[in-house]
């Protein structure tokens, strides 16, 4: 899934069935601390992002280190690496590359079912409630709504890391090409560019470039 949208200079590992962290050593003593809190699926979900994560970081030829944690919840990846890790029912992946090629990266997943209508009136702006009616209309294999929902997951985990602020659904201005595979946000600061599939029930984005 995203391994397919994001070729070279990113490197990417997913799995598909839950638990297979564990079996790669899943969450290292350094990072238990991270995990204190959290339920037995959140756990599993925590490893198998941070097993994906380090087979990621192998891929380009680091070390199987610890990936800690910023003060705002993002992965604290090597300096010079950008990052982002996503786990949902079915999915959890990680994407890495080096700044030098890409400046900012955000991933998100999400199964491609409906979202609730309530949540789509909290989180799209009425041009993109437009879209989303549109395309529901043109092309209902696919949960555009959820879509939208996963692009701008995506895009706050990029912007997060790379401006230190938080940004409201409603912030960001999202369009998208249909057949293309790619969408853009017009964000408070500046805009992103990205990528976004569909396949196996799934839903991925992939924030990837920031607009000129
Ligand atoms: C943080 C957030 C984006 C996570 O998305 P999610 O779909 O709930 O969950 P996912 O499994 O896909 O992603 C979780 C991973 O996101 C990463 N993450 C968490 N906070 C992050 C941040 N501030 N910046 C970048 N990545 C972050 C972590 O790696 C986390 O997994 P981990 O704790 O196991 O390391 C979401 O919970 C959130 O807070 N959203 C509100 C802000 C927002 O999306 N605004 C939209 C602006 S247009």
């Amino acid at each position: 899934m995203l391994a397919d949208l994001l070729p070279g200079p990113f490197a990417c590992a997913e799995a598909f069935a839950e638990g297979e962290g564990e079996g790669e050593g899943g969450t290292l003593a350094e990072e238990e601390p991270l995990t204190a809190g959290m339920g037995p699926r959140r756990r599993r979900d925590f490893a198998d992002g941070r097993a994906c994560a380090r087979r990621a970081l192998a891929a380009l030829g680091l070390p199987p280190g610890p990936v800690l944690r910023t003060s705002t919840g993002a992965p604290r990846w090597p300096d010079g690496v950008v990052g982002s890790i996503t786990h949902c029912a079915g999915y959890r992946a990680a994407v890495v590359a080096w700044q030098r090629d890409v400046p900012v990266l955000g991933v998100d997943a999400e199964p491609n079912l409906p979202l609730p209508p309530r949540v789509l009136n909290g989180i799209a702006l009425p041009e993109e409630r437009a879209w989303v009616e549109r395309l529901d209309r043109a092309e209902p294999g696919v949960a555009w709504g959820r879509l939208l929902f996963c692009v701008k997951e995506a895009v706050y985990k990029a912007w997060s890391p790379w401006t230190g602020r938080w940004l409201g659904f409603t912030e960001a201005v999202v369009s998208l090409d249909r057949d293309g595979g790619v969408f853009t946000a017009r964000l408070p600061r500046g805009g992103l560019l990205g990528r976004w599939g569909v396949g196996r029930g799934l839903l991925v984005t992939a924030a990837t470039s920031l607009t000129t």
